[in-house]
Protein backbone atom coordinates (compact mmCIF):
# COMPACT_ATOMS: atom_id res chain seq x y z
CA UNK A 1 0.00 0.00 0.00
CA UNK A 2 1.84 3.54 -1.24
CA UNK A 3 0.22 6.70 0.52
CA UNK A 4 1.00 10.47 -0.30
CA UNK A 5 3.07 11.23 2.76
CA UNK A 6 3.79 15.02 3.34
CA UNK A 7 2.22 16.23 6.90
CA UNK A 8 2.43 19.62 7.78
CA UNK A 9 4.28 18.93 10.99
CA UNK A 10 6.82 16.55 11.99
CA UNK A 11 7.33 16.53 15.68
CA UNK A 12 5.42 17.23 18.41
CA UNK A 13 7.29 19.95 20.47
CA UNK A 14 5.69 20.10 24.32
CA UNK A 15 2.81 19.18 26.02
CA UNK A 16 1.66 22.04 28.91
CA UNK A 17 -0.33 20.32 31.83
CA UNK A 18 -2.40 21.91 34.09
CA UNK A 19 -1.78 21.09 37.78
CA UNK A 20 -2.82 21.93 41.40
CA UNK A 21 0.56 21.23 42.85
CA UNK A 22 2.82 22.73 40.69
CA UNK A 23 5.71 21.90 43.01
CA UNK A 24 5.42 18.48 43.67
CA UNK A 25 4.73 17.81 40.13
CA UNK A 26 7.81 19.92 39.02
CA UNK A 27 9.89 17.97 41.81
CA UNK A 28 8.87 14.58 40.17
CA UNK A 29 10.18 16.20 36.72
CA UNK A 30 13.36 17.39 37.65
CA UNK A 31 14.14 14.69 39.83
CA UNK A 32 12.77 11.34 38.47
CA UNK A 33 12.79 12.51 34.85
CA UNK A 34 16.09 14.49 35.37
CA UNK A 35 14.71 17.63 33.79
CA UNK A 36 15.54 21.28 33.38
CA UNK A 37 13.65 24.09 34.77
CA UNK A 38 14.57 26.67 32.01
CA UNK A 39 11.60 29.48 32.43
CA UNK A 40 9.17 30.75 34.66
CA UNK A 41 6.09 32.96 34.20
CA UNK A 42 4.72 35.51 37.05
CA UNK A 43 1.61 32.87 37.36
CA UNK A 44 3.81 30.41 38.41
CA UNK A 45 4.11 28.04 35.33
CA UNK A 46 7.06 26.43 34.57
CA UNK A 47 8.94 25.67 31.47
CA UNK A 48 10.81 22.37 31.86
CA UNK A 49 13.32 21.03 29.10
CA UNK A 50 14.48 17.37 28.87
CA UNK A 51 18.12 18.91 27.50
CA UNK A 52 18.22 20.66 23.95
CA UNK A 53 14.71 22.40 23.20
CA UNK A 54 13.59 25.47 25.04
CA UNK A 55 10.76 23.47 26.94
CA UNK A 56 9.63 19.92 26.49
CA UNK A 57 7.09 20.15 28.80
CA UNK A 58 5.04 22.91 30.80
CA UNK A 59 2.71 23.40 33.78
CA UNK A 60 0.92 25.76 34.59
CA UNK A 61 -1.26 26.27 37.81
CA UNK A 62 -4.90 25.16 37.85
CA UNK A 63 -7.20 24.18 40.39
CA UNK A 64 -7.87 20.50 38.50
CA UNK A 65 -4.98 18.57 36.58
CA UNK A 66 -5.83 19.39 32.93
CA UNK A 67 -4.64 18.93 29.19
CA UNK A 68 -4.22 22.83 28.19
CA UNK A 69 -2.29 22.12 25.06
CA UNK A 70 -0.36 20.57 22.86
CA UNK A 71 2.76 21.50 20.88
CA UNK A 72 3.50 20.51 17.16
CA UNK A 73 6.39 21.72 14.92
CA UNK A 74 5.50 22.98 11.28
CA UNK A 75 7.45 22.34 8.47
CA UNK A 76 9.80 25.25 7.46
CA UNK A 77 8.03 26.11 4.63
CA UNK A 78 4.88 26.60 6.11
CA UNK A 79 4.71 30.40 7.95
CA UNK A 80 2.40 30.42 10.77
CA UNK A 81 0.15 32.90 8.87
CA UNK A 82 0.08 30.77 6.19
CA UNK A 83 -1.20 27.47 8.08
CA UNK A 84 -3.86 30.08 10.02
CA UNK A 85 -5.13 31.23 6.97
CA UNK A 86 -5.39 27.37 5.79
CA UNK A 87 -7.28 26.20 9.10
CA UNK A 88 -9.92 28.86 9.36
CA UNK A 89 -10.80 27.40 5.83
CA UNK A 90 -12.05 24.19 7.26
CA UNK A 91 -14.29 25.72 9.48
CA UNK A 92 -11.96 25.91 13.30
CA UNK A 93 -10.81 28.55 14.76
CA UNK A 94 -7.23 29.51 14.55
CA UNK A 95 -5.59 32.61 16.59
CA UNK A 96 -1.71 34.03 15.66
CA UNK A 97 0.00 34.43 19.17
CA UNK A 98 3.07 36.35 19.16
CA UNK A 99 5.53 36.13 22.71
CA UNK A 100 2.69 34.14 24.63
CA UNK A 101 5.34 31.79 26.04
CA UNK A 102 9.68 32.26 26.34
CA UNK A 103 10.86 30.07 23.96
CA UNK A 104 8.40 30.39 21.31
CA UNK A 105 8.35 34.43 19.38
CA UNK A 106 5.18 33.30 17.02
CA UNK A 107 2.50 30.46 17.05
CA UNK A 108 -0.69 29.55 16.25
CA UNK A 109 -3.62 28.52 18.81
CA UNK A 110 -6.18 25.89 17.16
CA UNK A 111 -9.47 24.96 18.67
CA UNK A 112 -9.41 21.46 17.35
CA UNK A 113 -12.25 19.30 17.81
CA UNK A 114 -13.38 17.95 21.20
CA UNK A 115 -12.05 20.95 22.64
CA UNK A 116 -8.08 20.07 22.57
CA UNK A 117 -6.00 23.09 21.95
CA UNK A 118 -3.40 22.39 19.51
CA UNK A 119 -0.38 25.05 19.24
CA UNK A 120 1.62 24.92 16.14
CA UNK A 121 4.85 27.23 15.64
CA UNK A 122 7.82 27.47 13.30
CA UNK A 123 10.52 27.67 16.02
CA UNK A 124 11.33 27.15 19.02
CA UNK A 125 14.64 28.35 21.28
CA UNK A 126 17.41 25.93 21.36
CA UNK A 127 18.09 26.51 25.33
CA UNK A 128 20.50 23.43 25.39
CA UNK A 129 20.66 23.23 29.24
CA UNK A 130 22.31 19.79 28.97
CA UNK A 131 21.14 16.63 29.98
CA UNK A 132 21.19 15.47 33.10
CA UNK A 133 23.09 12.12 34.27
CA UNK A 134 19.73 11.30 37.07
CA UNK A 135 16.69 9.81 37.25
CA UNK A 136 15.54 8.30 33.78
CA UNK A 137 17.01 11.23 31.81
CA UNK A 138 15.23 10.60 28.91
CA UNK A 139 16.41 12.10 25.47
CA UNK A 140 13.12 13.65 23.90
CA UNK A 141 9.56 13.66 23.99
CA UNK A 142 8.29 10.93 21.65
CA UNK A 143 4.24 10.75 21.70
CA UNK A 144 1.41 11.69 23.42
CA UNK A 145 -2.24 9.94 23.95
CA UNK A 146 -5.49 11.96 23.91
CA UNK A 147 -8.53 10.77 24.86
CA UNK A 148 -10.73 13.23 23.25
CA UNK A 149 -14.65 13.04 23.11
CA UNK A 150 -14.47 14.03 19.74
CA UNK A 151 -12.65 11.10 17.88
CA UNK A 152 -13.67 10.96 14.44
CA UNK A 153 -13.31 14.15 14.03
CA UNK A 154 -10.19 14.92 15.72
CA UNK A 155 -8.80 12.35 13.58
CA UNK A 156 -10.02 13.45 10.25
CA UNK A 157 -8.31 17.14 11.48
CA UNK A 158 -5.14 15.15 11.91
CA UNK A 159 -4.88 13.03 8.72
CA UNK A 160 -7.06 15.21 6.06
CA UNK A 161 -5.76 18.35 6.77
CA UNK A 162 -2.21 18.36 9.17
CA UNK A 163 -1.27 14.84 6.32
CA UNK A 164 -0.66 12.25 9.93
CA UNK A 165 -1.65 8.72 8.70
CA UNK A 166 -3.19 5.98 10.46
CA UNK A 167 -0.60 2.87 11.27
CA UNK A 168 -2.94 1.01 13.82
CA UNK A 169 -5.46 0.82 16.19
CA UNK A 170 -6.72 -1.24 19.03
CA UNK A 171 -10.42 -2.20 19.18
CA UNK A 172 -11.03 0.87 17.45
CA UNK A 173 -10.61 2.76 20.84
CA UNK A 174 -6.80 3.49 20.72
CA UNK A 175 -5.99 4.99 17.23
CA UNK A 176 -1.74 5.45 16.01
CA UNK A 177 -1.27 8.34 14.32
CA UNK A 178 2.38 9.37 12.76
CA UNK A 179 3.91 12.80 11.02
CA UNK A 180 7.38 11.09 11.04
CA UNK A 181 8.71 8.13 10.69
CA UNK A 182 7.74 7.10 14.37
CA UNK A 183 4.93 4.33 14.19
CA UNK A 184 3.46 7.35 16.69
CA UNK A 185 3.68 10.37 17.78
CA UNK A 186 -0.13 11.00 18.45
CA UNK A 187 -2.24 7.81 20.05
CA UNK A 188 -5.88 9.57 19.63
CA UNK A 189 -8.56 7.55 22.14
CA UNK A 190 -11.61 7.76 21.41
CA UNK A 191 -13.62 8.10 24.96
CA UNK A 192 -16.51 10.92 26.09
CA UNK A 193 -13.78 13.35 27.73
CA UNK A 194 -10.59 15.37 27.29
CA UNK A 195 -7.89 14.56 28.89
CA UNK A 196 -4.22 13.58 28.50
CA UNK A 197 -4.35 9.66 28.40
CA UNK A 198 -0.30 9.57 28.57
CA UNK A 199 2.90 11.25 27.62
CA UNK A 200 6.05 9.07 26.19
CA UNK A 201 9.25 10.06 26.82
CA UNK A 202 12.12 7.61 24.57
CA UNK A 203 14.49 5.92 26.99
CA UNK A 204 18.55 6.12 25.31
CA UNK A 205 18.33 2.26 25.14
CA UNK A 206 16.30 -0.46 26.67
CA UNK A 207 19.11 -1.36 29.44
CA UNK A 208 17.75 2.01 30.70
CA UNK A 209 14.26 1.04 31.68
CA UNK A 210 15.53 -1.17 34.34
CA UNK A 211 17.44 2.26 35.05
CA UNK A 212 14.99 4.18 34.80
CA UNK A 213 12.29 1.69 37.33
CA UNK A 214 14.68 1.10 39.59
CA UNK A 215 14.98 5.71 39.80
CA UNK A 216 11.18 5.59 39.90
CA UNK A 217 10.78 2.91 42.82
CA UNK A 218 13.57 4.38 44.96
CA UNK A 219 11.47 7.72 45.18
CA UNK A 220 8.56 5.78 45.89
CA UNK A 221 6.87 5.47 42.07
CA UNK A 222 4.97 2.50 41.30
CA UNK A 223 5.08 0.90 38.34
CA UNK A 224 1.49 0.45 36.72
CA UNK A 225 2.84 -1.66 33.54
CA UNK A 226 6.22 -3.23 31.90
CA UNK A 227 8.61 -2.73 30.78
CA UNK A 228 7.46 -4.92 28.44
CA UNK A 229 6.67 -4.83 24.78
CA UNK A 230 3.93 -3.59 22.68
CA UNK A 231 2.06 -5.63 20.10
CA UNK A 232 0.63 -1.74 18.53
CA UNK A 233 4.40 0.42 17.91
CA UNK A 234 6.46 -2.81 19.43
CA UNK A 235 8.25 -0.07 21.81
CA UNK A 236 9.38 -1.50 24.88
CA UNK A 237 7.26 0.49 27.42
CA UNK A 238 6.63 1.32 31.49
CA UNK A 239 4.12 3.73 33.13
CA UNK A 240 4.02 5.32 35.73
CA UNK A 241 2.41 8.35 37.43
CA UNK A 242 3.04 11.41 37.71
CA UNK A 243 2.09 13.40 41.27
CA UNK A 244 -1.19 14.31 39.65
CA UNK A 245 -1.88 10.88 38.07
CA UNK A 246 -0.63 12.06 34.77
CA UNK A 247 0.52 8.60 33.32
CA UNK A 248 3.77 8.86 31.79
CA UNK A 249 5.18 6.48 29.31
CA UNK A 250 9.13 5.57 28.87
CA UNK A 251 10.05 3.71 25.75
CA UNK A 252 12.22 2.38 23.73
CA UNK A 253 12.93 0.22 20.10
CA UNK A 254 9.30 2.06 18.49
CA UNK A 255 9.10 0.23 15.33
CA UNK A 256 10.40 2.79 12.69
CA UNK A 257 6.95 3.40 9.60
CA UNK A 258 8.28 3.91 6.38
CA UNK A 259 5.62 5.72 4.85
CA UNK A 260 6.58 5.30 0.98
CA UNK A 261 5.60 1.42 1.50
CA UNK A 262 2.88 2.22 4.17
CA UNK A 263 4.21 -0.30 6.37
CA UNK A 264 7.18 -0.85 9.40
CA UNK A 265 10.73 -2.00 9.37
CA UNK A 266 10.58 -5.08 9.73
CA UNK A 267 11.96 -6.57 12.80
CA UNK A 268 12.39 -9.94 14.28
CA UNK A 269 9.47 -9.91 17.15
CA UNK A 270 6.75 -8.89 14.13
CA UNK A 271 4.79 -11.67 14.51
CA UNK A 272 2.85 -10.29 11.24
CA UNK A 273 5.19 -9.71 7.97
CA UNK A 274 4.71 -7.30 6.23
CA UNK A 275 3.93 -4.95 9.91
CA UNK A 276 1.20 -2.78 7.52
CA UNK A 277 -1.45 -1.13 9.66
CA UNK A 278 -3.85 -3.29 11.41
CA UNK A 279 -6.35 -3.49 13.97
CA UNK A 280 -5.71 -5.25 16.85
CA UNK A 281 -8.09 -6.79 19.39
CA UNK A 282 -8.61 -5.27 22.79
CA UNK A 283 -6.00 -7.89 24.79
CA UNK A 284 -3.86 -7.78 22.53
CA UNK A 285 -1.43 -5.00 24.33
CA UNK A 286 1.17 -7.16 24.86
CA UNK A 287 3.61 -8.84 22.22
CA UNK A 288 5.23 -10.91 24.84
CA UNK A 289 2.19 -12.59 26.04
CA UNK A 290 2.30 -10.80 29.83
CA UNK A 291 -1.17 -10.75 31.09
CA UNK A 292 -1.11 -7.09 33.43
CA UNK A 293 -4.24 -5.38 31.80
CA UNK A 294 -4.87 -1.68 30.92
CA UNK A 295 -8.32 -0.14 30.17
CA UNK A 296 -7.40 2.27 27.02
CA UNK A 297 -10.34 4.16 27.38
CA UNK A 298 -9.67 5.02 31.15
CA UNK A 299 -6.42 4.42 32.00
FE1 LIG B 1 2.40 5.40 24.34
Amino acid sequence: MQMKFDPKVFQLGYVALGTPNIERAKQHYLQNLGMTEVARDGDGSVYLSIGYNHHDLVLRPTAQKALLNVGFQLKPHITPSEFARDVRETGLTATIKTDSQPGVAELVEVDAPGGLAIQFYGAIEASAPGFKQTGAAPFRLGHVAIINPDGDKAIAFLTDFLGFVLTDDIAGIANFLTCNREHHVVNLVKAPELRVHHIAFELRDTACHGVASDALRAAGVNILWGPSRHTAGHNVASYHHDPDKVMIEFYTEMDTFIPELGMSEPRPWHEHFPMKPRSWGPTELNAWGADFAFNLATG
